[in-house]
């Protein structure tokens, strides 16, 4: 499953999650993708009714209640962001806080899941840029949670779709795609 949170359909982290969709779908994946920004989805109200003995799940009735069944489904994330205040996108905050619901939906819903980034940023330098910041975010968060964090590409680029020259990272994006596809 591929969640993008940037506005820019045809941006660059976008872009990249698509290469990385090619190399998925390259090696017999079944892919479904999720822009995140324009839905209707709320913030965390922190009633906690999610985290109450037998809660039925995420109280806020939005369009998060259509992701909910499909996170738990599908073996694999990849979430794809921009740098944007040198972290994540707020589309994909706001994505990370509704999935502390998910308990109410399954037992361990991250047993066994499998976690990819993709994410670009305006500056020449990963940890300048903030990127890192994002990186070890995700990376704290899985990890907290049980999945694997099974690769992270990301690179430097400001118009939309200008990442697809740095072929380098285009190509590895595939092979993520194509190791999440294979596993
Ligand atoms: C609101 C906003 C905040 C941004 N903040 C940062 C930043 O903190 N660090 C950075 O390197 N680039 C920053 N950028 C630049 C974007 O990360 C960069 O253009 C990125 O490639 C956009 O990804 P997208 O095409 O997938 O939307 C920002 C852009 C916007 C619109």
């Amino acid at each position: 499953m591929v969640l993008f949170s940037s506005p820019r359909k045809k941006g660059n982290s976008n872009t990249l999650a698509n290469q990385i969709i090619k190399g998925a779908e390259s090696a017999g994946a079944k892919v479904e993708t999720v822009y995140l920004h324009g839905m209707d989805i709320s913030p965390c109200q922190a009633c906690y009714a999610c985290q109450k003995k037998d809660s039925k799940g995420c109280a806020v009735d939005d369009e998060m209640q259509t992701i909910y069944p499909k996170l738990v489904e599908c073996d694999t994330w990849v979430i794809a962001t921009p740098v944007y205040w040198f972290t994540m996108s707020a589309q994909a905050k706001l994505f990370m806080d509704r999935c502390f619901a998910l308990l109410a939906y399954t037992n361990n819903p991250f047993a066994g899941k499998r976690v990819a980034i993709a994410m670009s940023y305006g500056d020449t330098d990963p940890f300048n840029s903030g990127c890192v910041n994002a990186l070890r975010t995700f990376q704290d968060a899985f990890n907290y949670v049980g999945a694997k964090m099974i690769g992270m590409v990301y690179g430097s680029a400001e118009e939309p779709g200008e990442i697809k020259s740095n072929t380098d990272l285009m190509q590895r994006a595939e092979q993520l795609g194509k190791k999440l596809g294979t596993q």
